[in-house]
């Protein structure tokens, strides 16, 4: 029930009592059933590690695929895990043949990391990286299908859309820009770092050909689980970064072993589910969470004098919201925003400069609520 999140459910998780946790978006936070459950596997990987990797380990993860796909309303066989989003990314980037002249389209709000393994595939293979330039604040999802579409060319060879976006935190409409894509002929990956947990997914219904995501964000597995799913048609030729022995028979049983790993993570992906059902439910949860998000976002433009990146419907469980212009001056630097509001407030929020103004990027998680943003509306009036 909405009314039992906030305050009473944050002994859950092992967050420092006097920090102002306004930053679940960026690495997660996952609560102590769930790490306890990480810990039983590993107790019992270490009882007998042979036993484990050959007896134990495959149904094991099977199973929690399993579990995991239901949730995505994906097949199992269609899914893998990986460690985390940027690894999918790098899985389908590197898996895929790029010949010289084919582009790969990006865009302003694309996440640097993903850029990065783009310029390095460019680098490598003479594809050339396009990115569309994508204006913020946003009134609406219109000028994201634009930008987008404007830039798809006869080259175009994939398409990578964020579900939701790192830097501005904005939900993208992706059944237009992936029907867009489709239509000019290229490829679409999905970038869902942010995405479990936070919306529902049915990954099939999205239409794209290759869709990762992070468990350890919204879902609160723990860090290093998460996942890529490709559409059946697209599975061969998708190969893990890493190859081993099972090279060659097919996308489930090659992602299944890579090697001797921990894979206490994934297992606990299960335990993150029943941890989410006991709060209410995804539904339940995102009912609270997307409010404070929205209601928090308000009260602090208000107080600030100042805008939301983007309108609610193209938002989740973040907002970003645009710090007063004295934060935007090139002697305020983020970094200096951030460790201040750390160092005397205790308050953990990325700031961050896009297209020319600072913004605040704010995280509504299970355990937060009102008062805590009401510390940082106050810390940030006071500078
Ligand atoms: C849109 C997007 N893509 C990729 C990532 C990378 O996630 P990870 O560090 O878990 O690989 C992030 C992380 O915040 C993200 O926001």
């Amino acid at each position: 029930m909405a009314a039992s999140l906030g305050q009473a459910v944050r002994h859950h998780w092992n967050l420092r009592e006097d920090i102002v946790f306004l930053n679940h978006g960026s690495y997660g936070a996952t609560p102590e059933p769930v790490l306890a459950e990480q810990r039983r596997w590993r107790d019992r990987m270490e009882s007998n590690p042979v036993n484990f990797m050959k007896r134990v380990l495959p149904d094991a993860l099977e199973s929690a695929k399993a579990r995991l796909a239901a949730f995505l309303g994906a097949g199992p066989a269609d899914l893998a895990f990986v460690d985390n989003a940027t690894s999918g990314v790098n899985t389908v980037l590197r898996s895929l043949d790029f010949q010289p002249g084919d582009e790969i389209l990006i865009n302003s709000h694309t996440y640097n990391a993903v850029k990065q393994t783009c310029l390095h595939i460019a680098a490598r293979s003479g594809a050339v990286l396009v990115e569309a330039d994508i204006p913020y604040p946003l009134s609406g999802p219109q000028p994201i299908v634009e930008a987008i579409t404007a830039r798809l060319s006869a080259r175009t060879r994939l398409v990578i859309l964020d579900h939701i976006t790192s830097p501005t935190a904005t939900i993208m409409p992706l059944a237009p820009l992936i029907a867009a894509a489709k239509a000019a002929g290229a490829l679409v990956l999905v970038d869902g770092a942010h995405a479990p947990g936070m919306l529902p997914l049915d990954l099939p219904a999205i239409g794209a050909d290759y869709y990762t995501g992070n468990c350890h964000k919204w879902l609160c597995a723990p860090k290093g689980c998460a996942f890529l799913w490709v559409d059946p048609a697209r599975q061969d030729g998708i190969h893990p970064l890493t190859i081993s022995h099972y090279y060659g028979k097919g996308f489930s049983e090659e992602f299944a072993w890579t090697g001797t790993r921990d894979a206490s993570a994934w297992l606990a992906v299960t335990a993150a589910l029943d941890f989410l059902d006991a709060l209410g439910g995804l539904e339940t949860v995102t009912a609270y969470t997307h409010r404070l998000a929205r209601d928090a976002a308000a009260m602090l433009a208000d107080a600030w004098g100042t805008e939301i990146g983007c309108p609610p419907a193209m938002r989740g469980t973040m907002a970003c919201i645009r710090l007063p212009d004295r934060y935007a001056e090139p002697a305020m630097t983020s970094q200096m925003v951030m460790d201040r509001l750390w160092q005397e407030y205790r308050i953990e929020i990325p700031v961050l400069r896009f297209a020319g103004q600072a913004w605040a990027r704010i995280s509504a998680a299970p355990y937060n609520e009102m008062a805590e943003y009401t510390v940082l509306k106050e810390a940030i009036g006071k500078w």
